[in-house]
């Protein structure tokens, strides 16, 4: 378990980091660093869930974790959605841009939460 958190982790890092890179290119978007953001982004959601569906009984049965794995999915799908949107110029705008930026943080916070919750 512990392997698959730090790979997890590391991947969130670099898609973090590769979307720091791609906006700071700015428009059009690099298609290389785009991929590496999508690819990181996608491989760490699913090594995440593995991970998470691999949880003991125990600790998922615990409300507090189930309500902080329930705000980090709803903090990736607002990552995911954002993301995908921001993707196309045309969707481009303000409040779009606004939640890609913030859903890392959360991301990251109720993860290290759901973490300690977990210990
Ligand atoms: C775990 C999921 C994700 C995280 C943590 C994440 C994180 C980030 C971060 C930190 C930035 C830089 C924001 C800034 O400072 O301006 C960014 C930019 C971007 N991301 Fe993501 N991202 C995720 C998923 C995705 C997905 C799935 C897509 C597309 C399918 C995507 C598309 C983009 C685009 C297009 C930008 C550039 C926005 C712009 O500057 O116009 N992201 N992302």
């Amino acid at each position: 378990m512990e392997t698959e958190l730090i790979i997890s982790a590391l991947l969130l890092l670099f898609c973090i980091l590769s979307g720091i890179w791609l906006s700071l290119i700015g428009r059009p978007l690099n298609r290389l660093v785009f991929s590496i953001h999508k690819v990181t982004a996608v491989a760490a959601v699913v090594i995440a869930v593995i991970t998470v569906v691999n949880l003991p009984e125990d600790i998922l049965i615990f409300r507090p974790v189930r309500t902080m794995l329930l705000f980090t999915g709803i903090s990736l799908l607002a990552a995911f959605v954002s993301g995908s949107l921001l993707s196309f110029d045309r969707f481009v705008n303000n409040i779009l841009k606004t939640v890609h930026k913030l859903s890392p943080y959360l991301i990251v916070s109720f993860s290290i939460v759901t973490l300690y919750l977990s210990r």
